[in-house]
Parts: C-alpha cells; structure tokens; sequence
C-alpha cells in the first residue's frame, strides 16, 4: 500500500466529556468493534483497579490509575484507528490538553440528561482555540433526559457552536422509540438490549410499522425533524472541518443503541491526518521524509529502570524501527529502536506507523514536550505547543534549606517538561506553581523526592483565572491579593484573580489595562 493511501486511512481522534457522561462505555464498545476486547467490562475493570497491574510509577499504583493519557490503536473496517483517552476527575492534568494537540478530529460526549457540563466545556475550549472537527454523541437515551432541542440550543448557546443532527430522537427514557438517521435515510428502532431493527425511509409508511407510526413520540419527531429539514442549520463539511459546526448523534452508549452508525458515519466523514504548521511552512503528512513531534512525557513507568516514555504523533512519512532521526532542538542524531504501541494496557513494540500514528518511544532523558524529530536532510521545527492556562496555584518552598541547589534543578526540569508551569511572585519571587489538575502536585511532589531527592511544601494559593497582561501598561500598584501579580517563566506579567468577580471589578475599574484569555489566544 502507497504512502498516500496509509495516511488516508487514518482516524486520530480522542474521546472528550465530563466525568460519567459515559466515555468508558462508548470507549469500549469501540473497543469491541474493533475486536480489541472480547466483552465489555474490561475497560471499566481498569477503573476499579481490577486491570492487570502494570509496573508504571509508584503513584500509579497507588490510585490505581493511570496518570497520563493512554493510546488505543486497531484496525476498523478500511480504517487504522487512533483513539487517545483524555483522563478526567482527579486525573485531570495539563496532559489532558496536550493530548488534544495531537489529534485530528474529536468526539464530544454529553449526558441528555445533564447537558454541557463543566470540564466537556474546558475540553471544547482547546478545541476551538486549535480548530479541530468536533463530532457530538447526545448519551443515554435510554434515560429520560432533556428535550433534544433544548440540548442542541444549550450547545449552541454555551459553546458557540452550529450543530447539525445526524440522526434525530423519537422520545426519550421508557418511551424511546429510536433515531431517524437522517444520513443514511432510514428510522433506527430501539428494542432495549436487544438489537436495534433498521427501517429504510421508503417501507416506513408500509403496515407492518403501523404501530409505530401511530405512537405520539414518533409523530412528535417527524415534526421537529421536518422543522429542522426546513429552519434548521444546513450541514457543511467546511464548517465541520473548521470547527465551526458540530454533527450531532443520539443514542445510548450502555444498551448500546445507534453507537454503530455514528461510529461508521464518523470514521467516514472524520479527517485524515491533515498539514501540521512549521517553520518551514506547513509540512504534508504523505511527505515521504519522516517527521514528528512529542506532545506528551510519561517518567518513571519502571521505577527500577527511571526510563521514560515519550509520546510522539508521527506527521508524515513512514517510521521504521530502528531509524535514525534528528532531534532538531540539540541538533543531535538519535536511533529510535525502543519503541511501543499502546493498546489498552498491553504494549507491543512497533515495527512500522505512518503520518497519524502514535507511538511511544523510549527516552533516555532528552526529550522535552514539543520536540520535533525529523529523518532526512529537512531542517524545521513544528510550532511550539501552546500554554494552557492553568487554574490551580500553590507556592512550593524547600522543606530543607540546604537542599537549595536540588531544588531548583528539579523545578527547573519538570518544568522544561511540562509537567507543571511555573510562576514567580513580582513582589517576593516566591516561586508558584500552576497547574490544571490537582494530580499534577501529587505528581510534582513525588518526582521532587524520588529523582531530586528533595521533600516540598505546598501551600495553596486558590483557584484562580489568569489573565496576561502586556507590560508596557503594568502598574503594579493597581494588582492586590485579589489580583495577584506574577511572572510566567518568560517573564510575562500575569494577574492571578480571585473569582469572576475580581476580575470584573478590575476590568471595570481599570477598563484600559488589555486582559489576555490564553484560551482566546492561542
Ligand atoms: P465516564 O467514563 O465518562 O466517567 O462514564 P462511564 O462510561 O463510566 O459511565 C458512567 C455511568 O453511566 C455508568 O454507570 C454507566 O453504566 C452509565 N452509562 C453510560 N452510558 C449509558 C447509557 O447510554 N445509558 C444509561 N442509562 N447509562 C449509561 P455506573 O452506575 O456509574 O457504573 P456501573 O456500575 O454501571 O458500571
């Protein structure tokens, strides 16, 4: 198969929603698609610590899962699948956005019975700040939950966004009867647990469906189906592709119900790897040279050994194992030989991956999030990651004076990392640590003593909304302890505000002073 026609068949994409919408459930009924497991349950056995145990860092173990995002790969259909799992409640760290710089579509997954909830609407953020196609699942169905226009309103309104039903709801709960799948042309029956029947538009009208046509709910959809045909948004691939229209798909993860015709009408409209921005200019994923970058670092996964897993999504070309590639930051010449595919829990090493493709690569120590590998004689960089905002902030001092020097190194390096951001107090260069999750502390404070030998004190500062500012208007006399004035690590200024009120009181009373939302920036 041509180079062309294995990137063509890629779908990286990853899973994002709030905490219990239901992504474990849709994950795994993917997963059993794509023959990956053999009955449902696994994945969520993972969850409770029942998985098969692995020799990841002590923390891991610990809590029982897994600190940064995982990758699943399989085959589907005509398809080479890439599924990158974006970790939520405690496990929610920068990593989680990171990981969303390394796909090509996404799947947003909400509860029809809660609507947008709040870390769906975090995630979406990233998404829309990068421009990537966001597919909609509407979930549990089965339940009864909020009208279905009402939830495409809520979308619409809270995020921003067009939406354009795939398929549309006749009721809900006890009286869900199924989808009309506008995209294929036929009504979907749901039958509870057992398997759905698929009705083509042309036999609706025929007797043996008369019972169903005379149910209210069915009725009701026709209605609102033949209102969104006439008012309704127009489905647009360009809009799609932009970010700027969200298809929308529901059903019902558990039953599962209407899960395989979204994922087939997915999989066929969702993007193939696309361009990746350079310094060279954007670099086409069917170059034949091979190139990459490194958007995620896991440490310690076999504490005995101190190695590293580097996360790399390869943007074009082919890797073979074994290749030697160019690390174009240290100008230094690397053999990639220690390599690893993650499927679920097991890793197999990789013997070949294309543009698309995730793999994990052995690091000895030298990799720093954003890295970019190239093979050939090509000299360029892929555009640095963004900075996420972070939310949560605490001052970290030494619990030893004397351990000064470790210290600083070991700040120095987690943070060249990124495992977390680091800020300075402008009146008292207290050194402050941001981060998005509260994992990552656990994290940076298990790294400080175990490779830096040196135990840290946190103290919490609060949760708080940054805003940069540009400097040539700084006053720092205007900044308090509501507004607290820091340093990023280049030495931009930031106000760390206290809550939205803070911050609306400021941008009332100082209406000049340019407050900068990284989230609308980036
Ligand atoms: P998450 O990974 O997004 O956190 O969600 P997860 O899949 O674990 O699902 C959260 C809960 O919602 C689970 O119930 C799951 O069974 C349920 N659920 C998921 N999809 C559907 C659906 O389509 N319909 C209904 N009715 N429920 C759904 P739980 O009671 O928390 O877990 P369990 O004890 O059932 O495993």
């Amino acid at each position: 198969m041509s180079l062309h026609d294995e990137v063509k068949k890629r779908r990286t994409f990853a899973i994002i929603s709030h905490p219990d919408a239901g992504k474990t459930t849709l994950t795994e009924k993917l997963l059993l698609f794509g023959n990956l497991i053999r009955s449902a349950g696994t994945v969520k056995g993972k969850k409770s610590g029942k998985f098969a145990t692995s020799d990841w860092m002590e923390i891991e173990k610990q809590r029982g899962i897994s600190v940064t995002s995982s990758v699943m790969n399989f085959p589907y259909k005509d398809y080479q699948v890439n599924i990158l799992d974006t970790p939520g409640h405690e496990d929610f760290s920068e990593d989680t956005y990171r990981t969303l710089t390394a796909v090509d579509s996404v799947v947003m997954i909400i509860d029809a019975t809660k609507g947008i909830e709040a870390q769906t609407k975090k995630l979406f953020k990233v998404c829309r700040m990068r421009g990537i196609p966001i597919f909609t699942f509407i979930n549990k169905m089965d339940r009864a939950g909020r009208e279905p226009l009402e939830l495409l309103e809520e979308i619409e309104q809270v995020l921003d966004i067009e939406t354009y039903p795939m398929n549309w709801p006749a009721g809900m709960g006890k009286q869900f009867l199924g989808n009309f799948d506008r995209h294929g042309r036929q009504f979907i029956q749901f039958n509870g647990n057992e398997e759905e029947t698929h009705i083509p538009y042309e036999t609706l009208n025929s007797e043996a469906h008369a019972e169903l046509r005379s149910q209210s709910s069915y009725q009701l959809a026709k209605d609102e189906l033949e209102l969104l045909d006439e008012a309704g948004d127009t489905y647009s691939m360009e809009a799609v592709m932009a970010g700027e229209q969200t298809p929308v798909f529901f059903g019902s993860a558990l039953a599962p119900f209407g899960v395989q015709t979204f994922f087939d009408t997915f999989i066929s409209m969702a993007p193939a790897p696309v361009p990746r921005k350079s310094t060279a200019g954007p670099i086409q994923p069917e170059e034949e040279e091979f190139s990459g970058f490194i958007f995620k670092i896991q440490a310690n996964m076999n504490p005995a050994h101190r190695d590293r897993v580097a996360f790399l999504r390869i943007c074009s070309g082919k890797f073979e194992r074994g290749m030697s590639v160019k690390l174009a930051r240290a100008n230094k010449v690397i053999k990639l030989s220690q390599t690893q595919q993650f499927v679920a829990s097991s890793r197999d090493t990789v013997e070949e991956a294309y543009a698309g493709d995730i793999i994990g690569i052995y690091d000895p120590n030298i990799y720093r999030i954003g890295d970019t590998l190239i093979a050939g004689k090509k000299q360029f960089d892929y555009d640095e990651l963004p900075q996420f905002p972070p939310e949560l902030y605490k001052k970290v001092t030494a619990k030893n004076v004397m351990k000064g020097k470790q210290f600083n190194k070991g700040i120095e390096q987690l943070v060249q990392e990124g495992a977390i951001q680091l800020f300075k107090g402008y009146r008292n260069d207290a050194n402050i640590i941001g981060a998005v999750g509260e994992l990552q502390y656990e994290v940076f404070q298990h790294r400080m003593k175990n490779e830096y030998n040196t135990e840290v004190m946190l103290e919490s500062i609060g949760e708080r909304i940054p805003r940069w500012l540009k400097e040539d208007q700084l006053d720092p006399s205007i900044f308090d302890e509501r507004s607290m004035l820091v340093r990023d690590r280049k030495g931009n200024y930031v106000a760390l505000f206290k809550n939205d009120f803070a911050l609306n009181w400021f941008h009332d009373k100082y209406p000049k002073v340019e407050l900068i939302d990284l989230f609308e920036t980036n």
